[in-house]
């Protein structure tokens, strides 16, 4: 692991925990995404590619097992010492080795390589400026490069079943979240040439009493941002709301966001190896 960096309380350990047992999206869903990347991807090899925020990892073991059909590896950044405490003992476990962990903000990241692909899931928002985080990234890239980014719209954010139990963590979220217009116009000021958006329906039921197990636990970072007694009064709410359930639809519209850079006059550094 390469250079630490001060942890963020929002993401310590036991968030980092939280975030493994109920963050992790569906295999289907992974699978569709690491579609739509391969597809992009096309026949290119010697892919090295940034997963900036990566947590504990949810894309990172999909990402680098497709980049190994491309010869390719994947860096895998975060800010947080707990997530990649977690995502080191699941690597160790898992004998993939084109895995490289960095602890580091990413704003202060120095690479150490040029990269080809760039993966930001549900993090964006966690960047109270876009600007800085997209000449950092082109800072780090190869001549073309992809960027891919996972995020919530606000019209996304507003239809999540728990924001009416939890108003305030909604209103958090919509107070950080970047508006999808303004990301596309931040990427275009930034010279990319093709930006294509879609949405991708992560709905899914899960079983009430693991649902409410992960509201216990906190998984969603804007419930750490509520005042104690409000994040109560709103699970009172839900537990009263989910009672009488054995399922529950969790809705998760989300955002994909492809933004190609294409041919800029080859600059000095290196590719990132193996
Ligand atoms: C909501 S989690 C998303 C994790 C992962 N990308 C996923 O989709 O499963 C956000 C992650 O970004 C990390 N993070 C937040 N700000 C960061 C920064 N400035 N530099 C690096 N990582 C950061 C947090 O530590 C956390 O692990």
């Amino acid at each position: 692991m390469i250079a630490p960096s001060d942890p963020d309380p929002l993401f310590a350990a036991n968030h980092a925990l939280a975030f493994l047992k109920c963050r992790k999206p569906l295999s289907t869903i992974v699978a569709r995404y690491a579609g739509i990347i391969e597809q992009q991807l096309g026949n290119r090899m010697d892919i090295a590619a940034l997963d900036i925020g990566c947590g504990v990892g949810h894309f990172t073991f999909p990402f680098a097992r497709l980049l190994s059909r491309h010869h390719g590896r994947i860096d895998a950044l975060d800010s947080s010492p707990a997530m990649l405490d977690l995502l080191a003992s699941r690597i160790a476990e898992s004998g993939i080795s084109n895995i490289r962990l960095i602890r580091d903000d990413f704003l202060s990241f120095r690479a150490d390589c040029r990269y080809s692909l760039f993966w930001l899931s549900d993090v964006l928002h966690l960047f109270e400026r876009l600007d800085p985080v997209f000449s950092k990234i082109s800072a780090a890239a190869d001549n073309s490069f992809l960027v891919a980014i996972r995020m919530s719209s606000h019209e996304q954010l507003t239809s999540y079943e728990w924001s009416r139990y939890f108003p305030d963590a909604l209103d958090a979220d919509l107070r950080r979240h970047h508006d999808v217009a303004a990301v596309e116009a931040c990427l275009r000021h930034h010279d990319f040439s093709s930006i294509e958006i879609q949405e991708i329906d992560e709905t899914r039921l899960v079983p009430a009493k693991e649902y409410l197990r992960c509201f216990e636990l906190k998984y969603l970072s804007s419930l750490r941002l509520l005042p104690e007694s409000k994040y109560q009064v709103g699970m009172a709410a839900l537990r009263a709301a989910v009672s009488r359930s054995t399922w529950v639809t969790r809705n998760a519209r989300t955002t994909l966001i492809l933004a190609r850079y294409e041919n800029r006059a080859a600059q000095e550094g290196s590719l990132c190896r193996l």
